[in-house]
């Protein structure tokens, strides 16, 4: 073996390469398998507490909000010149707490003026304020959208009026299935009324605001069937 050192061999064994701490046969000294040892575990330990803190972070990004179209009435319950209160469920499985208002009425062409398509003969608004999230109701004498936690304010349409709300309200895609008028999943509208994947309450959508804050994958796609 030290012919083979002196001849410039690289042995594998830690003896020809004279490290200290060396014996017979040994291909890594116990010192550096310890320390390799040690470095692993530290490794392990550290994923350990991160890992799942990132996941929480970040798991919200990639979730799915299970939806189902819920029938709300017939097209003649509902006018476009006023709001019709439903309840829907938003979180399945929990009961009443995973219901929530809807406020719904019909299409008018002379003040909806995004385009219209099959998904939104009707127009219905979500009652969760888009400042943090407070129930909001609507007044039908002054035709507004009043929040009562800090003073926001929206329009007939939903749009911003006064107040903190960073977005008009949400809505929900609607449709008419054999006679019956229903209502899908929720998404989210900037100031001109484009849709976006769900977002968050104070999480404003126009200009770089729609890029600042993470989509939800079930995107803005519309619903099938
Ligand atoms: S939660 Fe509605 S204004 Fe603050």
């Amino acid at each position: 073996m030290a012919d083979r050192h002196k001849e410039g061999i690289k042995s594998k064994y830690t003896v020809d390469r004279q490290m200290p701490g060396a014996f017979e046969g040994e291909t890594v000294n116990r010192r550096r398998f310890m320390t390799a040892v040690t470095h692993s575990a530290g490794g392990i330990a550290a994923m350990a507490f991160t890992l799942p803190a990132l996941g929480f972070a970040i798991g919200p990004i990639f979730s799915r909000e299970p939806w189902s179209w819920q029938t709300i009435g017939t097209p003649a319950d509902f006018s476009d010149d006023t709001y019709a209160t439903k309840v829907i469920t938003i979180v399945q499985g929990i009961g009443e707490a995973g219901n929530s208002i809807a406020y719904v009425r019909t299409r008018n062409p002379a003040i909806d003026t995004e385009p219209e398509d099959q998904y939104n003969h009707w127009v219905a608004l979500s009652s969760r304020c888009m400042h943090l999230g407070c129930p909001v109701r609507y007044v039908p004498a002054a035709e507004r959208f009043i929040c009562p936690c800090h003073g926001g304010v929206y329009d007939f349409r939903g749009l911003v009026a006064g107040g903190p709300p960073v977005r008009p309200l949400d809505r929900f895609f609607t449709r008419l299935s054999n006679g019956y008028v229903q209502i899908g999943p929720r998404y989210s509208v900037n100031d001109q009324l484009h849709r976006f994947s769900p977002r968050d309450p104070a999480q404003p959508l126009n200009g770089v605001g729609q890029y600042l804050y993470p989509a939800r994958f079930d995107t803005n796609a519309l619903p099938k069937g």
